[in-house]
């Protein structure tokens, strides 16, 4: 196939393929309904919160159902907080009784989100945290604290290695919280390479501590997940969507407004924002890069929100029949596009992914090179006329009832792997401006004769 893709281990190619998953962050937080940082964020007495998170007992946590969702919504992996900041472990660990297994549940949840996730054939991908705010050791580091750090520090490494050696094969890991730490403290790279002897096939995530003291190293805006450039194998761009040139990335996004962990009175983004986060990582990745892990925050009772659930089905059956333009692509973004939506790329095919449907039968597309063989409306299967007049490829008889709710996509099939002219790869803002001011000489005027 002729493409850009960047050639990744084999191995790897269901996150490439993949391109969309789901985060959940789930644990005792979720009680309060305000967010996964309830006990930092409100300065919380951290007894009454342990006493209150022992007691916690998800009366209708159902694997399955997530799963099933899961997987209609269209999503091909799954990342689940096995530990949050909080500390409380979903998993029965045998460094600390602070977990479901040993407390009110008395249940494995890793274990059965892992067993049900599987089952429905998605990927299994794992969130850690390296900040326990339980232990003051974390913070005050291995300087002021020797023991204490060397302790906390064999307790994380312990419960990662347990995480990898009690349920099969895991598939993706997401480390957080590595602030104020740095990589040399945490011994991420010794762990990383336990890891990687436990689990060859692990990807593994780039929040693995700051390069030295006092350094943030993270791109996030200064939250302190100690995000790496040069470490792990995926960037984490969080809340953002920004293409990481020299690997593959995974945005991370809430389908809410700010919180991870669940919120009650939360107002919900719209399925078509959801889409359009999805369709930015797919066109924004070129080279294979761009995947979106896109969150929910289950209910305390262990409940997806019902919320969540709708608009997970609605882009799911958008990707049932548009599934072609997200999945496997490499890239897009092939001409100036943003007039009309968002272009994605797969071997001869270019796909227009049409957020701005204005119900006229014509849509011409400027700047495309080469020579097309079929036009497709991909909502509807219907072929469309098209014509070529110089370097613009016109579409026509398209419905001037948009097709579908959610995005229309039109699937040009070209002679070879789709390109462009100068127009196309030159952009506003950029680019060599002597061709703007050739474009602009074509008026033939001056400042001062814009009207004939
Ligand atoms: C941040 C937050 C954390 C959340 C994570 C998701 O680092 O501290 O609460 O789990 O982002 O990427």
């Amino acid at each position: 196939m002729n493409s850009n893709r960047r050639s990744v281990p084999d191995y790897w190619e269901w996150f490439t393929e993949g391109r969309y998953g789901a985060f959940i962050h789930w644990g005792p937080y979720a009680e309060y309904g305000r967010g996964e940082q309830v006990l930092f964020r409100e300065h919380m007495d951290q007894r009454v919160y342990e006493e209150r998170a022992c007691r916690w007992n998800p009366r209708r946590f159902d694997p399955e159902q997530w799963a099933y969702v899961i997987r209609k919504a269209g999503m091909k992996y799954a990342c689940f907080t096995t530990r949050h900041h909080d500390g409380y472990c979903l998993w029965d660990t045998r460094y600390t009784d602070y977990s479901s297994a040993r407390q009110a549940p008395g249940r494995d949840y890793v274990k059965e989100f892992t067993d049900a996730f599987r089952a429905e054939g998605l990927r299994i991908g794992f969130y850690y945290s390296w900040a326990d705010w339980r232990v003051p050791a974390f913070f005050d580091g291995p300087e002021k604290d020797p023991d204490g750090w060397e302790t906390m520090r064999q307790y994380m490494h312990d419960q990662v290695v347990e995480l990898l050696t009690s349920y099969g094969r895991i598939d993706h890991f997401f480390f957080d919280g590595a602030w104020p730490r740095t990589h040399a403290e945490l011994g991420s790279s010794e762990l990383v390479r336990r890891m990687r002897e436990l689990q060859p096939h692990i990807l593994i995530n780039n929040r693995l501590g700051a390069a030295g003291p006092g350094r943030t190293d993270h791109a996030d805006g200064g939250q302190g997940a100690g995000e790496r450039a040069d470490m792990g194998d995926f960037g984490t761009p969080e809340h953002r969507i920004v293409a990481d040139p020299e690997r593959l990335w995974e945005s991370c996004q809430v389908t809410t407004w700010r919180l991870w962990g669940y919120a009650s009175g939360e107002r919900w983004r719209p399925a078509d924002y959801w889409l359009d986060l999805l369709c930015e990582c797919a066109e924004t990745g070129s080279g294979g890069g761009g995947n979106l892990l896109l969150n929910v925050g289950p209910q305390p009772d262990g409940q997806l929100p019902p919320e969540f659930v709708e608009r997970a089905l609605e882009v799911g059956r958008w990707l049932e029949v548009h599934g072609e333009a997200i999945y496997g692509t490499d890239g897009g973004a092939l001409t100036d596009f943003v007039t009309r939506g968002r272009q994605t790329m797969k071997g001869n095919c270019l796909y227009l992914i049409i957020r701005f449907w204005d119900g006229q039968p014509e849509l011409r597309l400027a700047d495309l090179t080469t020579p097309v063989r079929t036009v497709t409306l991909l909502t509807t299967g219907q072929r469309l006329a098209f014509e070529r007049q110089g370097d613009d490829l016109l579409i026509r008889g398209l419905p001037a009832e948009r097709p579908t709710r959610l995005f229309p996509v039109i699937k040009v099939e070209c002679e070879g792997r789709p390109a462009t002219n100068s127009w196309g790869k030159q952009r506003l803002w950029a680019g060599d401006p002597a061709r703007i001011a050739d474009w602009a000489r074509t008026r033939g005027t001056s400042v001062k004769a814009g009207r004939r």
